[in-house]
């Protein structure tokens, strides 16, 4: 199949990738010169696992890039729509790129089309799309619109295109949902998954169900997702707040819940709260949408307020450790929204630091692969140290914002000589409690007991009434 894939960000060049590899013929459109640039040049713009491998594997061959969206969309026979859709400020998703990439499709009509919604968009969208286009004057029958929710994680982004738990198209019409069985047949007949230098795969991985739905439902879908998603975050952090004042661990509870097959032991981990580019904006527009058909999805409100929380309390934890707050030197583990990827985008790490920095504190900070985003962000008020040694070094305190694997692995002998204070504030509960007393620490972490060498459990303190940033 010829595929134009309009949008080159996390989104759109995975999924540009990730077709090539499945055997299709893929231009990948952007109207960003330098980004282009960069990709033709073989550069990967983002650090997302095998995607150099697949870019490096198919560019120039079944996967072109270019900046020419009318000959893009001539050429091919579904068009994928992957261009951002930010929050407007009252919490709506930004639908003009889309309206403007639909208008410019719609001059590029030669044959029949589909095309396809793969960024997260609102119920109604797909309509929207349709009417801008006939407006331009395709003909009804020359196209129809589609919506293909995307459920890549960053970091996993790949694998998830390529082992995903299920497909889903929305298609109001047997023709537009052939053209996606196709485009999708080598996973869902399982041939994908025999080839030689198939991507490898992951545990329990099976050949996905692909679920064919109205365009409305698999708008709602993404959505629902998302939020669903969301609130099992909120649901741990708020049972976790509650484990720190009566002394119980939430580790052990999330054991104990979620292995109940109808719960599942995922996105049960407490922290900072979450962050990235989709789940913040998602509930913020799910709750828009819901709020314009006339439902008041309060539940969300809550799920947003307890992430919010979640950054207050770990201030908190950080003032508990270490009193008062100005002029002390915070060392900080990770800045991404989440690990392994180099994504800032409402990263709550940032937001962290930044109200650090309010404070008066003085932050050397590491991130494996964040340090250019977040240096467009924190400018020269923070010093990039090229490791988490170098980080730690006469720190008062270390604090542990972003869950990377290496965080996990650190050589705490090590940390213990270089901080000044031995003091490690866990944000992603890394490392356990009694093993961090023994070897000398005072710990904090997320829903457990906070522990140091003399005292086993500190007790815990109650949080205060207001969010201070200043
Ligand atoms: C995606 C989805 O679009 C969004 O809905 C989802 O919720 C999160 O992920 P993402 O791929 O992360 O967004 O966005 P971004 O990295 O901003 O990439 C969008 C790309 O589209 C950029 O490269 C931008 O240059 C390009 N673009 C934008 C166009 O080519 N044309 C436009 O008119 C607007
Ligand atoms: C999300 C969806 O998971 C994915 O299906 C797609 O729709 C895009 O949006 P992404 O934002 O890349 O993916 O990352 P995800 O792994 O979902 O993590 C989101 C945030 O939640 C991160 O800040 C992460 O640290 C946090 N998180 C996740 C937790 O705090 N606890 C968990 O148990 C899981």
């Amino acid at each position: 199949m010829q595929i134009a894939v309009v949008g080159s960000g996390y989104v759109g060049l995975v999924a540009g990738a990730c077709f090539a590899d499945l055997g299709h013929i893929v231009i990948v459109v952007d109207n960003d010169e330098q980004k282009l640039a960069a990709l033709n040049n073989g550069q990967c713009p983002i650090h997302e696992k095998f995607l150099p491998e697949l870019l490096q594997r198919h560019r120039g061959h079944r996967l072109t890039f270019s900046d020419d969206l009318h000959s893009a969309v001539a050429a091919s026979d579904a068009v994928f729509i992957a261009v951002g859709t930010p929050p407007t400020e009252e919490g709506h998703a930004d639908l003009s790129y889309v309206e403007t990439v639909a208008r410019s499709i719609s001059g590029a009509m030669n044959r029949y089309k589909v095309i396809v919604e793969k960024s997260t968009v609102p119920v109604y969208t797909s309509e929207w799309i349709r009417k801008i286009i006939l407006r331009n004057a395709a003909a009804p029958d020359s196209f129809d619109v589609a919506s293909n929710p995307e459920f890549m994680r960053e970091s996993t982004a790949v694998t998830d295109f390529l082992y995903p738990d299920r497909i889903v198209v929305g298609a109001d019409s047997h023709r537009c949902a052939a053209v996606l069985r196709e485009i999708y047949a080598p996973l869902t007949d399982g041939s994908y998954y025999k080839r030689q230098g198939a991507i490898p795969r992951p545990d329990r991985a099976q050949i996905p169900p692909l679920i064919v739905t109205s365009t409305k439902s698999a708008e709602l879908i993404k959505h629902a997702s998302n939020a669903f998603l969301a609130m099992k975050i909120s649901f741990i952090n708020a049972v976790a707040s509650v484990c720190e004042s009566v002394g119980a661990n939430v580790q052990q509870v999330c054991q104990g819940i979620g292995t109940d097959r109808r719960i599942g032991p995922q996105f049960l981990n407490p922290g900072i709260g979450y962050g990235g580019s989709c789940f913040p904006k998602d509930l913020k527009a799910f709750r828009a949408v819901a709020h314009e058909c006339g439902y008041e999805f309060r539940l969300l409100d809550e799920v947003m307020h307890i992430n919010e929380e979640q950054r207050r309390r770990f201030l908190h934890k950080v003032r508990s450790a270490l009193w008062t707050l100005r002029g002390k030197h915070l060392a900080v583990l990770g800045l991404a929204f989440k690990g392994g990827t180099d994504d800032i985008r409402e990263s709550p790490a940032i937001s962290l630091v930044e109200t650090f920095l309010q404070e008066g504190c003085r932050i050397s900070a590491y991130d494996p692969a964040a340090h250019e985003r977040a240096r467009e962000v924190l400018n020269a008020k923070v010093d990039f140290a090229d490791n988490p040694y170098e980080a730690a070094r006469d720190a008062d305190a270390l604090l542990i914002l972003t869950e990377w694997d290496e965080f996990a692995a650190l050589d705490l002998p090590r940390l213990h000589t270089l901080l000044k204070y031995p003091i490690v504030v866990d944000g992603r509960n890394l490392y356990d409690p009694e093993s961090m007393a023994a070897l000398g620490f005072t710990y904090y972490s997320v829903g457990r007991p906070a522990v140091s060498p003399d005292i086993p459990s500190v007790e815990p303190q109650p949080a205060p009434k207001a969010f201070k940033t200043s």
